[in-house]
């Protein structure tokens, strides 16, 4: 038998007072399910980083977060500015935050890194003044 779980989440744009709330409440639930802890904290990572991202840098957006015996599915999709070069976006240190956002202590550029490192499998789906999707997997 293999049930799966689903968990949404509307992101707000711009507001880090909230900023971190989805992925610890999903963190929260795989501790509550029994889950092992380093696939915990593997999915805590990935998703913080992605949750983040769509507050600074796309105004929001929906985390779709999937339960399943075998393997956990975080899907984030904003109608954010899309990313101009994913390649260049994906090299650690890289970052086209603000300063103001900075001075927040965001922005040192090893989100998408520690989201490739931390999740199985990573696709980004990106188009600019469309949108990005970003999918992880992390295996059980
Ligand atoms: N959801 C997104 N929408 C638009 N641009 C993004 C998104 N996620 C990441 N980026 C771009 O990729 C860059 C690198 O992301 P990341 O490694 O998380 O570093 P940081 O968030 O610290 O800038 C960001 O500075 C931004 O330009
Ligand atoms: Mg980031």
């Amino acid at each position: 038998m293999n049930e799966s779980i689903t968990f949404q989440y509307k992101i707000s744009g711009d507001d880090f007072t909230r900023a971190g709330e989805a992925s610890s409440d999903v963190k929260n639930k795989l501790k509550m399910m029994g889950v092992d802890n380093n696939v915990i904290r593997k999915t805590a990572i990935a998703m913080y980083e992605g949750e983040i991202n769509m507050v600074i840098h796309a105004d929001g957006g929906d985390i779709t977060v999937d339960i399943s015996d075998d393997e956990i599915k975080i899907v984030l999709a904003d109608q954010g500015p899309g990313i101009k070069d994913v390649v260049k976006a994906m090299q650690a240190g890289f970052s086209t935050a603000p300063e103001e956002v900075r001075a927040l202590g965001f922005g040192a550029g090893m989100g998408l890194p520690n989201m490739k490192k931390y999740s199985d499998e990573m696709q980004i789906e990106t188009e600019l003044g469309v949108g990005t999707t970003v999918t992880m997997l992390i295996h059980m």
